[in-house]
C-alpha cells in the first residue's frame, strides 16, 4: 500500500486487538519518527506497550486496547502545530502502508499524563496506533464545491489535491478549510476553533500528496 491508498483507506478506529505491533514494524515507525522530527524540528516519541493516556469516557464511545500511541509533541518553534499536524498525518499513514489503524486524539487526552511523557514545551496530542478490530468507516464528506474553488478551469492536480484533502481527518470531522487556487498558487484558510492550526497542517499534508508538490507552491 503507498501513502496515496492509504489516504482513502485510513479511518479512525477506536477498538484495538490485543496483538502488539511487532518489533520490525516498531523500528520502522521509530525511522520514519526520527526522519520527521529532523526534517521539521518536532519531537514526536512512540510508546508502545503501555495504556495510552485517553479519557476513561471514551469507552464509552468504544475505546479499547489503546496501548501504543504517538505523543505529538515539539519545542517552542514558529507554527509548531501547523507543523505537527503535517507530521503526525504522515505517521498515521505511513502505519496505515504497515497495515496498521490509527486515532487522532486532541481534545480527549489527559493533557497532565502526555506533558510528563513527552516533556515538550508544546502538544497536540495523541495518535492512538494499533491493530484495529476493525478498518473502520469512511467519514461523512462534504463536497470539493463546498471547500474550494479554482480561478478558470481548474487542472487536475487541483482535483486530485482536493480529493485527497476531503479524506483528510479533521476535528470533529468538521471539514472546515478552504483551498483557493490560481494558477500554479494555493491558498489554505482553516477555522476549527483550537484545533485549526494541527487540522491546516494535515490538510496541507494530504492535498501535497493528491496533487504532488512540484505542481503548485502554497502561498
Ligand atoms: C485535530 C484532531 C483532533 C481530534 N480530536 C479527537 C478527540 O479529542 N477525540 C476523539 O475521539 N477523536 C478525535 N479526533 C478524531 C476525529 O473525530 C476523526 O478524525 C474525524 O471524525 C474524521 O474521521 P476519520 O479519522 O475516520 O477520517 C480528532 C481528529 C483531529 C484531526
Amino acid at each position: 500500500m503507498t501513502i496515496k491508498e492509504a489516504i482513502s483507506a485510513r479511518h479512525m478506529v477506536r477498538t484495538y486487538t490485543d496483538k502488539p505491533i511487532p518489533d520490525d514494524i516498531v523500528t520502522k515507525l521509530n525511522e520514519r519518527i526520527a526522519l520527521m522530527n529532523d526534517a521539521h524540528g518536532v519531537q514526536m516519541k512512540l510508546i508502545t506497550g503501555e495504556n495510552a493516556p485517553v479519557w476513561g469516557l471514551m469507552r464509552l464511545m468504544g475505546a479499547k486496547g489503546t496501548r501504543n500511541y504517538l505523543l505529538l509533541g515539539s519545542p517552542a518553534i514558529p507554527d509548531a502545530k501547523e507543523k505537527l499536524g503535517y507530521c503526525g498525518i504522515d505517521i498515521a499513514l505511513y502505519a496505515q502502508t504497515l497495515g496498521l489503524n490509527s486515532w487522532w486524539i486532541s481534545g480527549t487526552f489527559s493533557k497532565g499524563d502526555v506533558k510528563e511523557q513527552s516533556g515538550t514545551a508544546v502538544q497536540a496530542g495523541i495518535l492512538v496506533l494499533g491493530y484495529g478490530a476493525t478498518q473502520g468507516v469512511p467519514h461523512k464528506s462534504k463536497l470539493p464545491e463546498d471547500v474550494s474553488s479554482y480561478e478558470g478551469n481548474s487542472p487536475e492536480w487541483f482535483r486530485e489535491g482536493v480529493k485527497a484533502a476531503l479524506f483528510a481527518p479533521t476535528a470533529n470531522n468538521k471539514q472546515a478549510f478552504f483551498l483557493k487556487g490560481s494558477g500554479e498558487e494555493v491558498h489554505i484558510d482553516c477555522n476549527n476553533s483550537i484545533f485549526t492550526d494541527i487540522d491546516r497542517g494535515i490538510v496541507k499534508y494530504h492535498f501535497e500528496a493528491g496533487a504532488g508538490k512540484d505542481n503548485f507552491v502554497w502561498v
